[in-house]
């Protein structure tokens, strides 16, 4: 989604903006550009549609702009089609006035209608510039620029994350923030907003998060802050402890490959400070034992990846806890009047903690009384502060769009969840309890072997890559692993791909395997294997060509059946999927860098979804 990134300081401010935006890349863009206040007090803008070396180009090609003052954005386009007018920043009819935006302005047309109305000429299809005219027409109506700031914030519904600059305010610029994340940074003789922390974490990390309602006035010398009834207001600061390096590709051909191989050491970052004596303790979390004993159900919410480590979890944590598990769409569930309340505990999960829909899904539970425990990686996010409980992945920054390490993070977290409530409940007998804990000590190391041959998918991607549909079929937790190989698939490849509950195939959809169809059979999960063999058997007798995942003890009778076979190490089943989606997301990335796709930043996807 779009990104935003501002300076003021001594130093000019383009190089620092792009900087930023180049940062910012991972979230998906379809257009960049960037406004400086030049020495003299005008307003310089530079913006166009496609990649930001595009940008880059243009400003090479002028006189360097020097102001000290700027604001930046990536545009990934809602209201009006990708174009270098529809870009950002946007300007106001005289020039003195330029926005950058993220969010949606739902009542634009109202306000655009009353603009032209008043001889308002409007160049772009967007909403944000609504914004930037708005603030025209206060500010020469003979506000100041703050004034007009909040007789704009006044007049707009939606959500908004913005950064201002007006040429009669030098040296300054003015953020605010609804419903769309924006965070303040204070550097040595500087200032900046970013709406993530990834853009700025190069020259500060010393950040405070905006809320709801926030004005900030940034200078080279500090951030004012102030509140919707534009009192002054004391920020918190907060000290960002990811290392800069993380959110560099470090050798790899993409941050995917990278994050990919992360994992191990993700999920030890995750495990082992909450293994404690061979017991799983979590320290941050405020439930106590009362509230789990009366629990009636439980809610999982979130939404793509995050959604399918949910799936997973309910296989799991109603096997542990013998409390049902509902796992909901977030934005599905925000419209759906749910049946949620005071004993139903909402588990939300969003590696970026700024999902829209999530974020309007886990106010909805709250308001109806339901305990919020989310599972977060971005901390700080809008999700972990509005949470009641928190638990942090503490995967690192994850910049390939396609999530791997935080996904795997998430589950593995999600499952030590259920085994510490399901304790509380009295539910998990003490040897079961001590395997599968040795089984979470394990894991790490085990998933470092899974990644220590990429030879076999790499020639499983070469002999594949040029299939256009793929089905994805297993049972049980296999059948949740499906949801998430497939996505990957599809979002990095662009193959069509569906997951399938293997069962369920023989309901309608076997009528679409047909000789060469590429079949991807998971049988990892042991209770049923069986059964996933006989469903193999199914469609290779309609002539499916397939690719079965099985753990390392069933390699020897799966080899019989399946004409390729790959393996992944034995653990306890529970598990077992933390091990089976690296194979998943392997197959993936070589297929997708077979095609010669944008592996990182794939076609129409952004990062972070804030928009509905
Ligand atoms: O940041 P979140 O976990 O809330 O994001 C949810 C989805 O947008 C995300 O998992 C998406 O499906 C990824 N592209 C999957 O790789």
């Amino acid at each position: 989604m779009c990104g935003i990134v501002g300076f003021v300081g001594s130093e000019p401010a383009a190089p620092i903006l792009l900087d930023g935006l180049e940062r910012l890349e991972y979230r998906g863009y379809d257009s960049a550009g960037v406004a400086v206040l030049s020495p003299e007090g005008r307003l310089q803008i530079e913006k166009c549609k496609g990649r930001l070396a595009v940008l880059r180009q243009k400003l090479e090609e002028q006189p360097p702009m020097t102001g000290c003052a700027g604001i930046g954005h990536t545009r990934w386009a809602t209201h009006g089609e990708p174009n270098d007018i529809n870009s950002h920043p946007h300007v106001s009819e005289n020039g003195r006035v330029a926005i950058v935006h993220n969010g949606i302005i739902e009542n634009y047309v109202e306000i655009k209608e009353f603009l032209l109305h008043k001889g308002v000429r409007f160049r772009s299809d967007t909403d944000s510039e609504v914004v930037a005219q708005l603030l025209e027409y206060y500010f020469t109506a003979g506000a100041d620029i703050m004034d007009a700031v909040y007789q704009v914030l006044e007049r707009i519904d939606g959500s908004y994350a913005l950064g201002i600059l007006c040429a009669d305010a030098p040296d300054r610029f003015i953020a605010a923030r609804k419903d769309a994340p924006l965070l303040l940074g204070y550097g040595d003789g500087c200032s900046f907003i970013a709406s993530d922390v990834t853009a700025i974490i190069r020259h500060t990390r010393d950040v405070s998060y905006m809320e709801d309602g926030e004005v900030a006035v940034l200078t080279k010398d500090g951030i004012a802050v102030y509140d919707r009834l534009r009192r002054p207001i004391e920020k918190e600061h907060h000290l960002v402890d990811w290392d800069v390096s993380a959110a560099e590709k470090g050798g790899y051909a993409h941050f995917m490959l990278k994050e990919i191989m992360e994992q191990p050491e993700a999920v030890r970052q995750t495990v082992a400070p909450r293994l404690q004596g061979g017991r799983v303790v979590f320290e941050e979390l405020s439930l106590s034992p009362a509230y789990i004993k009366g629990l009636s159900r439980i809610f999982i919410i979130a939404c793509g990846s995050s959604y399918h480590v949910g799936m997973l979890g309910k296989y799991n944590l109603e096997k542990l806890m013998r409390i049902p598990v509902e796992v909901c769409l977030a934005s599905e569930f925000r419209y759906s009047d749910p049946l949620i309340g005071p004993d139903t505990l909402a588990i939300v999960i969003s590696q970026s903690g700024e999902t829209l829909d999530t974020m309007a899904a886990l106010r909805e539970a709250k308001k109806r009384g339901s305990h919020i425990l989310s599972i977060v990686n971005v901390v700080g996010s809008s999700i972990a502060r509005e949470s009641d409980d928190v638990l942090y992945t503490w995967a690192g920054p994850e910049i390939a769009v396609a999530t791997t390490k935080a996904y795997s993070t998430q589950l593995v977290l999600l499952d030590m969840l259920g085994l510490y409530m399901a304790d509380i409940l009295g539910r998990v007998p003490a040897e079961e309890y001590a395997a599968i804990v040795t089984a979470l000590e394990a894991l790490p190391d085990k998933m470092g072997a899974v990644l220590s041959d990429v030879e076999s998918y790499q020639y499983l991607a070469s002999q594949y890559f040029n299939h256009d549909c793929v089905f994805y079929i297993g049972r049980n937790l296999d059948y949740a692993l499906g949801l998430e190989g497939s996505l990957k698939l599809k979002e990095i490849s662009y193959i069509h791909s569906e997951s399938y509950a293997a069962g369920e195939l023989k309901h309608g959809t076997i009528s679409l395997i047909e000789t060469g169809t590429l079949v991807v059979a998971l049988a990892t999960y042991a209770p049923l294997f069986d059964k996933a063999v006989s469903n193999i058997v199914e469609v290779k007798a309609r002539g499916a060509d397939v690719v079965a995942l099985t753990t390392e003890s069933q390699r020897d009778r799966m080899e019989k059946i399946a004409p390729n076979v790959l393996t992944i190490p034995d653990t306890h089943p529970i598990l077992q999927p933390s091990l089976g989606v690296i194979p998943l997301q392997l197959f993936a990335y070589y297929i997708a860098l077979q095609r010669g796709c944008d592996i990182d930043k794939p076609k129409n996807l952004a990062k972070s979804v804030t928009v509905e």
